[in-house]
C-alpha cells in the first residue's frame, strides 16, 4: 500500500501544473485537476493532505475554490500559487485559511519547503484534535467515576444510618417508634421553613437516630414505668454524649452528630449537655428538638395518656423563647402543620 501523502495540484494551465508535479512526484502521491470545479469534485471523494491551488483560473478563481475547500475539508492544507500581479490576493488568501503561497515562476526548493511545512502543520493540528478528543473522553470517564463514587458513598452512608436504626429497634421498640415519628415531624417542620430537599433529608436521617445513645443506657432505667429518680434521670441524660461517641466513629456525620448531642438543649440555655443558647444551637437541631418534644407529649406513656392537640399548642406557646425557638414552633401556632396530622 502506498503510504505517501497525497497532494492535489489545481491549475488550469498545463505547463505550470506539470512542472509542479515533477517537483513533487518523487516524495508524494501527486494528483492534478485543471479547474476548481474538477478539484472540488475530487476532494469530495478522496482523501487529500494538501492542495496546491492556482489563484487565477477562468471558471472558478482560487479564492472561491479555497473557501469551498475549507468549508468541507477543514483538515486539508492549501498552498496558493500566484503571479506577482496577484500577490495581494495571495496574501488575503491567508485570511481564508490558506497555509502559504508560492510565486510563479517558483523555485523547486521553495515548493518542497512550503509543502513540507504545510504537511507538518496538518499533522500537528490532527494530533491536537486527537488529544482534545482523548481529553474529552477522559473527562467524561472521570465525571462518571465521581458520580459512581458519590452513589457508593450514599449507599454506605444510608447503610450506616439503617444499621444504627436497627440497633435502636433491637434495644428498645418504644424509642424506635418515637424516632420514626420525630423524623416525620422534623421533615414537616423543615419543609414548612423552606429548607432545601437535601437539607430536609439530612434532618430526617439525623432525627431517626437522635436517641441512638439510649442503646448505652441501662434497660431498667430505659423501660422503667413511672417517674425516674434524680439519679436515674442523670443516667438517662447521658444518652446524648453516648450517642455522640457512637456516631462520631462514622465519617461525614457532622450534622447528625450535632442532633444526637444537642437535641436536649433548650432555647434559653437551660438544657443539657452543654447549656447552649439560641443560635448557638444549630437550626437543624432546634427543629429536631421541637419535633422530639411534641412527639413526647403526643403519645401514650406508662403514667399518662397522650396529651391533646390543644394542650400541646398551649405548651408550645407558653414555652416559646424558653424551651423552644419561636421561629420553629410558628408553623404549629399558625396551623400550617396541623397537630392532627402527626
Ligand atoms: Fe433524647
Amino acid at each position: 500500500m502506498d503510504s505517501k501523502e497525497v497532494i492535489l495540484i489545481i491549475d488550469d494551465e498545463l505547463g505550470p501544473r506539470e512542472a509542479m508535479r515533477m517537483v513533487l512526484k518523487d516524495d508524494y502521491t501527486v494528483l492534478t485537476a485543471s479547474s476548481g470545479k474538477e478539484g472540488l469534485e475530487y476532494l469530495s471523494k478522496n482523501h487529500v493532505h494538501l492542495v496546491i491551488l492556482d489563484i487565477k483560473m477562468p471558471d472558478m478563481d482560487g479564492i472561491s475554490a479555497l473557501q469551498e475547500i475549507k468549508k468541507n475539508n477543514r483538515d486539508t492544507e492549501v498552498v496558493m500559487v500566484t503571479a506577482y500581479a496577484s500577490l495581494d490576493t495571495a496574501r488575503s488568501a491567508l485570511r481564508f485559511g490558506a497555509h502559504d503561497y508560492l510565486i510563479k515562476p517558483f523555485d523547486k526548493d521553495d515548493v518542497l519547503d512550503v509543502v513540507k511545512s504545510g504537511l507538518i502543520k496538518r499533522a500537528n493540528s490532527e494530533k491536537s484534535r486527537t488529544e482534545i478528543q482523548q481529553l474529552r473522553k477522559t473527562k467524561e470517564y472521570l465525571e462518571e467515576e465521581v458520580e459512581n463514587a458519590k452513589r457508593n458513598f450514599m449507599t454506605c452512608y444510608d447503610g450506616a444510618i439503617k444499621a444504627l436504626i436497627q440497633a435502636i429497634d433491637a434495644k428498645d421498640r418504644y424509642t424506635y417508634k418515637h424516632s420514626e415519628h420525630v423524623a416525620q415531624l422534623s421533615k414537616a417542620i423543615a419543609g414548612s421553613l423552606g429548607l432545601s430537599d437535601a437539607m430536609i433529608t439530612k434532618i430526617e436521617q439525623a432525627a431517626l437516630i437522635h436517641d441512638i445513645g439510649k442503646i448505652g443506657v441501662d434497660e431498667l432505667i430505659l423501660r422503667k414505668e413511672g417517674k425516674l429518680t434524680l439519679m436515674e434521670f442523670d443516667e438517662m441524660k447521658k444518652h446524648t454524649v453516648i450517642g455522640n461517641r457512637i456516631v462520631n466513629s462514622v465519617p461525614f456525620m457532622e450534622g447528625t452528630i450535632e442532633v444526637v448531642l444537642y437535641h436536649h438543649e433548650r432555647f434559653d440555655g437551660s438544657g443539657y449537655p452543654e447549656g447552649l443558647k439560641g443560635s448557638e444551637i444549630p437550626l437543624h437541631v432546634r427543629i429536631v428538638s421541637v419535633a422530639d418534644a411534641i412527639n413526647a407529649m403526643n403519645i401514650d406513656r406508662h403514667y399518662r395518656k397522650a396529651l391533646s392537640g390543644d394542650f400541646i399548642i398551649k405548651e408550645l406557646r407558653e414555652n416559646a423563647g424558653t424551651q423552644f425557638d419561636p421561629e420553629i414552633i410558628a408553623p404549629f401556632l399558625k396551623g400550617h402543620i396541623p397537630l392532627t396530622d402527626i
